[in-house]
């Protein structure tokens, strides 16, 4: 077994969570701690990959060899990836986008009115960053496009529904409970042949461990594309 089985191959890797300024102090963000997309870098660049790493607001170190650009909001992390997509072989989608963003970005801090009245805000939707790259993919042939899904319930049917959706050929579903923030989790690898789960006997696990088993996964998937 070869310990850098991704050798020669270049990882895109999205992770945490956006965030969607409402004003110059206030925005909407979500629980995602990035550790996930920050393990599977780590792995990535173990396993002998380069890698390239766009992270949203998270508090972490950027793994060793690992080249990183950090980002705020859903437009902005779709704007590094997109030029991004074409020098890659394979794109990562483990950040949590926000799914709407304030319609307009006020300048100044909003201020109560003194009236008790609450602001209402308008939302406009963030484009999907997993579906554009695959779009791409699908013209150019890469990257291989992998995708998340974390779910409270029926886990297995809203992956396999993204993997149509936004047309992958991997969507990875988190098993783990409230795995936001977790160091524990144990995958269900969802692909048009069926759904597995990452370690076999489903027992949650580390981070880095699962990001180890999955990097071993890919680079399997993987065998049958020739290196470019
Ligand atoms: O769209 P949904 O949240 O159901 O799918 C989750 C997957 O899609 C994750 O891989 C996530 O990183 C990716 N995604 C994205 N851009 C969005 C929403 C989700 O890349 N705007």
């Amino acid at each position: 077994l070869s310990p850098r089985p991704l050798a020669g191959r270049r990882l895109l890797i999205t992770a945490g969570p956006t965030f969607e300024a409402i004003d110059p102090v206030r925005g909407i963000t979500n629980l995602s701690s990035g550790k996930m997309g920050f393990a599977i870098a780590r792995a990535a660049r173990e396993a002998g990959a380069e890698v390239t790493l766009v992270a949203g607001p998270v508090h972490l170190d950027t793994p060793r060899g690992v080249r990183r650009i950090d980002v705020r909001s859903a437009l902005q992390m779709l704007e590094a990836v997109m030029p991004l997509a074409d020098e890659h072989d394979v794109f990562v989608a483990t950040a949590a986008v926000a799914d709407w963003r304030p319609a307009s970005l006020s300048a100044h801090k909003i201020k109560k009115d003194g009236k008790k009245i609450a602001p209402t805000f308008e939302l406009s939707e963030n484009p999907d960053i997993l579906a554009a790259v695959s779009a791409r993919s699908r013209e150019r042939g890469a990257p291989y496009c992998v995708g998340f899904a974390a779910e409270s319930e029926q886990l297995e049917r809203h992956a396999r529904e993204k993997l149509l959706r936004k047309r992958v050929p991997l969507i990875i579903g988190n098993l783990g409970p409230a795995t936001f923030g977790r160091d524990d989790n144990s995958l269900l690898l969802v692909d048009a042949q069926g759904a597995t789960p990452l370690p076999v006997d489903g027992q949650a696990t580390d981070k880095l461990t699962l990001a180890r088993l999955l990097m071993a996964d890919l680079a399997d998937r993987l065998a049958s594309r020739p290196l470019s």
